[in-house]
């Protein structure tokens, strides 16, 4: 897939990353072709860039398949919306339904395990909370799933990635969605969500399965294994096991997604920033985590050792180093036949960067080719 910018968008392009409007409507599904209307309404909606699978459209190319089915994701995209308007209402929460798309995300997840971690969904505005919810729950299953969590537990795990920022039913909006830094005060304000997600879910006791550890996710969320997180700043051996695995999901999702204070980071640059600071994270955790993510995506240009390639395959544990096309040398100049060479024996420092945006579409004029050709289905 291939980052580029609205305003070079095309019609006949084919998304590789769905939109989410509120409650969970699919505003663009990915693998879809586009249309000029809905280049138009992305440019007036202010969604920067997307991926698409191919720049040219005669080129049919796969799009990697998510950890859940589409489907799941939107109903539970709408269950989680649900479930924040009932108990911003003071009104009972559906716990059957959320019991029941708890199980459908854990029967995907195990169904569907040679999945890699792809690219983040962009989420309009006002679905940023709900859609987040359902992708921290994802990939905390996917955490869960390396180890090798009893069923049991791995519902409790996806019900408390589904309800961590269940407290946020409490933060205005506009603080929820203010461009720029918090001053100190909402920043105060904004800490007290995890503790009052946490009695909004001691609340539901004798209703939802395993409410004290749901409750404790909730409540640690933004906790920290060197004890730099909060409200309390407790240390690892403090945390509860599942908390430290939706802290990992919460963190990747949120540097990946865009906010109104900042842009979507590449998964390889979320990548960076998480193992810098990994003191924060329980670092088995983090490495299992990062070895099921696809840091560089199928359709990802990089310029390497070897000269321009597209990433054409991620493997399982060797998500920094994936296969390559390479079909220019570092000069640019295109090679007569395009090589593909595994990377999985190199150093990751083979791949010097990665190229998106602009960038991208400058250097497939100066190729005068889209390189995703080299990911046509055969
Ligand atoms: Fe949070």
């Amino acid at each position: 897939m291939l980052s580029i910018p609205v305003k070079s968008l095309r019609e006949g392009m084919v998304v590789g990353q769905s939109i989410y409007s509120k409650a969970g409507a699919a505003y663009l599904v990915k693998g879809k072709p586009l249309t000029n209307q809905y280049i138009r309404q992305m440019k007036k909606i202010g969604i920067p860039s997307i991926s698409v699978s191919t720049v040219d459209p005669r080129f049919e190319v796969e799009i990697p398949e998510d950890l859940v089915q589409e489907k799941t994701r939107m109903d539970a995209i709408q269950m989680v919306h649900d479930v924040f308007n009932d108990v911003s209402g003071k009104k009972a929460m559906d716990t059957d339904g959320l019991t029941k798309i708890t199980d459908r995300i854990v029967t995907d997840v195990f169904a569907r395990r040679e999945h890699l971690v792809q690219l983040t969904d962009i989420r309009l505005h006002d679905a940023y909370t709900f859609a987040h919810s359902v992708n921290v729950a994802v990939l905390s299953a996917m955490i869960g799933k390396f180890s090798n969590l009893s069923d049991e537990d791995m519902r409790t795990l996806v019900m408390g990635g589904l309800l961590h920022d269940l407290g946020k039913v409490m933060i205005p909006a506009e603080l929820l969605n203010k461009k720029g830094r918090l001053t100190a005060q909402e920043f105060e304000a904004m800490k007290r969500h995890p503790m009052e997600g946490a009695h909004r879910i001691s609340e539901y006791e004798w209703m939802l399965p395993k409410a004290s550890i749901l409750a404790a996710i909730a409540a640690q969320h933004h906790e920290r294994v060197n004890g730099k997180g909060y409200p309390r700043g407790i240390k690892g051996e403090k945390m509860h096991r599942f908390a430290k695995m939706v802290a990992i999901a919460d963190v990747y999702d949120a540097l990946t997604s865009e906010r109104p204070y900042k842009k979507a980071y590449t998964p390889s640059v979320a990548y960076g920033i998480m193992k810098i600071s990994k003191g924060h994270f329980e670092e088995e955790l983090l490495r299992q985590f990062f070895d099921n993510v696809a840091i560089y995506p199928l359709g990802t240009i990089l310029k390497t050792f070897y000269g321009y390639g597209i990433v054409t395959k991620c493997e399982f544990g060797h998500t920094r180093t994936p296969t390559v096309c390479i079909f220019a040398d570092r000069k640019r100049k295109m090679l007569e036949k395009p090589v593909t060479i595994n990377l999985k024996d190199d150093s990751p420092k083979t791949i010097e960067k990665e190229i998106s945006g602009t960038e991208l579409l400058a250097l497939t004029r100066d190729f005068s080719f889209d390189p995703s050709k080299y990911l046509t289905k055969t």
